[in-house]
């Protein structure tokens, strides 16, 4: 979900939409604003895209100079209008949004019914919008610092919370001011001249400020056009330090495509050339990372890897796994962020965390270095978002110079993620046993990639073909090994994600032990099989699915015959050494799952149920 509150002496409102639309990617279940204006806080909420919302606001927004608003990825109750935020309190003398989950809201909400409050949603957000009402009822006025009674009353709020959040909270009778409170969930504070700002991350506030202060947990601040205070929970006032906001401001466009995803796929050459621009160093032949901030000291001390993340970015860290445990000869661990910020590994000082990630917003990944961190390990980040939550929270990091992703399947950051992680390899690799002319031979090969990914682009007409194919299957299997193992989740998780057809990516050699069982005349398998070390092997497995009838997809590198009389449809892409090769051979299957998706009227670029960032856990 995301966040973004204004006050000042412009219309809120603008702010207030052209954020959310900034916001977009965190959710798009629903949306709305509160804007506080003489007649009071008018709300107004929609289902859908915030598109919508505009429709709702018809050609009268409401007036005012303060206001809050929220795009919504929906954890409690579905995405109704009644669900959507600005949650009311009391009788509605406080309005609130919120990113986050809130683990105790039944007993409190249970508690509230029985002291007469009624609920109108079934959120846990409009829990604490009533527990502030019921705790700003009881406090008394202080005439010398007025705000501290809202101030109190928040705090008190957040005291009984169990969970995390973001929050911004309007008071009726208190129309100039409002109050942002964090937990877990981040938040920005835009300092501004005669106006502040407020949102889940920075990217609302380019083109408004360049002056930012990262609230950081337990963290609260009121804000006013001319003043802004921030609170501790536990040591009160504190003073505010004001950064200067890093952004890569780019106009996103879609320059002739017909979606993000399709211009992200094709702006893969340019992206993996971007990954690696400035970042290798013939003479040494070597990679150079000029922000992991780890000392000689450090470097040779490393002795294990974790690297972390989700989703798609899971993906790019089991090609990471094959890449730096070949390479650099460093054992390496991946681990879903969602599990690793839970499972208490014990980890020595001699490991490093990477956490993987393309917005720098992920709530699990964002918990799972925060905890590593706590604990006293070194957090790195390879990320694409400058600026963004994580790249905030880790020691150091890789930027991927991805440009924005907007389409909510990820393309380009996944092929990018995988050529940084080459280039850590060849870095950590020749820190210990690689040699010179190794390491020169690695890098004429990462050279070739560009290219590589180029030419793969022009199996498009081909795999649309093999699309209306199979448009209408109920399953799909893609089934690769070793390097080409993750390439084989990632066509599936594409797939799924966009087309909502089912799919399932194996290591090829394991679907006998049970998803064979699914192969039958109406259920593809794609099987990725470039050149390699098990190239035999996997020609074998394609054998046993063609002895039971099913169809098959073939994505392989060059003119062979035995692939050629196995599968029903090849696709060619071209011969690359195997350890890069899932860079260039996951390509079609980006172009499968979105021709198919488009052939079955699917929402390309916003898919439902997803969201690009998933900012709760
Ligand atoms: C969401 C998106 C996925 C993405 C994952 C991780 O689930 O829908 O496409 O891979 O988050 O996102 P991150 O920004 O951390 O890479």
């Amino acid at each position: 979900c995301g966040i973004v509150g204004y006050v000042g002496s412009s219309p809120a409102g603008t702010f207030l939409i052209d954020g959310l639309r900034r916001l977009e990617y965190r959710g798009y279940d629903s949306s709305g604003i509160a804007v506080i204006s003489d007649n009071g806080v008018a709300v107004n909420r929609a289902v859908g895209r915030i598109d919508n919302l505009v429709d709702s606001l018809g050609s009268e927004p409401p007036q005012g100079g303060t206001g809050i608003g929220h795009t919504r990825w929906a954890t409690h109750g579905p995405p109704t209008e009644a669900n959507a935020h600005p949650h009311r309190g009391g009788n509605g003398e406080v309005t609130l949004v919120h990113n986050g989950v809130i683990e105790n809201f039944q007993p409190l909400r249970d508690e509230l019914i029985g002291k007469g409050y009624t609920f109108q949603s079934s959120t846990d957000s409009e829990v604490i919008a009533h527990l502030i009402a019921e705790a700003l009822g009881q406090l008394e006025e202080d005439e010398a610092e007025p705000d501290n009674r809202y101030v109190a009353a928040v705090q008190q709020a957040i005291s009984r919370l169990r969970g995390t959040y973001g929050l911004a909270v309007l008071f009726d009778d208190c129309p100039d001011m409002l109050i942002a409170a964090r937990f877990g969930s981040p938040l920005v504070v835009g300092v501004g001249r005669g106006e502040h700002f407020v949102a889940s991350d920075a990217s609302p506030l380019a083109g408004h400020t360049d002056r930012i202060v990262y609230l950081a947990d337990h963290q609260l601040a009121v804000l006013r056009a001319g003043s802004l205070t921030v609170l501790h929970r536990d040591s009160g006032k504190i003073r505010p330090d004001i950064q200067l906001l890093e952004t890569e401001t780019e106009q996103v466009t879609l320059d002739g495509f017909d979606h993000y995803m399709l211009k992200e796929i094709y702006e893969q050459p340019v992206a993996i050339r971007n990954a690696m621009r400035g970042r290798l160093d013939d003479q040494n032949a070597t990679a150079i990372f000029g922000g992991l901030n780890l000392t000689p000291q450090q470097l040779r001390s490393v002795d294990r890897i974790i690297l972390t993340g989700c989703g798609t970015s899971w993906h790019s860290a089991l090609v990471g796994e094959y890449l730096l445990e070949e390479f650099a000869r460093i054992p390496v661990e991946v681990e879903y962020a969602s599990e690793l910020r839970y499972r208490n590994p014990p980890i020595d000082p001699g490991t490093l965390v990477f956490g993987i990630t393309q917005s720098g917003e992920t709530a699990d990944t964002l918990a799972a270095l925060v905890e590593t961190k706590r604990k006293g390990h070194r957090t790195l980040a390879i990320n694409n978002v400058v600026g963004s939550s994580i790249a905030q929270a880790a020691d150091g990091g890789v930027y991927l110079h991805a440009g924005p992703e907007i389409g909510v399947a990820s393309t380009k950051a996944y092929t990018s993620q995988c050529c940084t992680l080459a280039m850590l390899a060849l870095y950590f690799g020749r820190l210990r046993h690689l040699s010179y002319e190794a390491g020169q031979t690695y890098i004429k090969n990462l050279r070739l990639l560009p290219a590589a990914v180029e030419q793969s682009l022009s199996c498009d007409v081909q795999v649309r073909q093999i699309a209306e194919k199979y448009q209408s299957a109920s399953t799909f299997l893609y089934l690769g090994r070793q390097y080409n193992f993750p390439t084989a989740l990632e066509g599936a998780l594409k797939l799924k994600e966009i087309s909502y057809i089912h799919a399932e990516g194996y290591p090829a050699a394991e679907m006998k032990h049970g998803p064979i069982a699914l192969v039958d005349t109406d259920t593809p398998s794609v099987f990725i099989v470039p050149r390699g070390t098990t190239y035999e092997k996997v020609i074998a497995n394609m054998e046993e699915v063609k002895a039971r009838g099913g169809p098959i997809i073939a994505v392989t590198c060059q003119a062979n015959p035995a692939i050629d009389d196995l599968a029903d449809d090849v696709i060619r892409v071209p011969a690359i050494p195997e350890y890069l090769q899932p860079i260039v051979s996951v390509v079609p299957l980006q172009l499968l799952a979105y021709h198919v998706a488009l052939l079955r009227g699917c929402d390309v670029d916003k898919p439902r149920n997803l969201a690009k960032s998933v900012t709760v856990e």
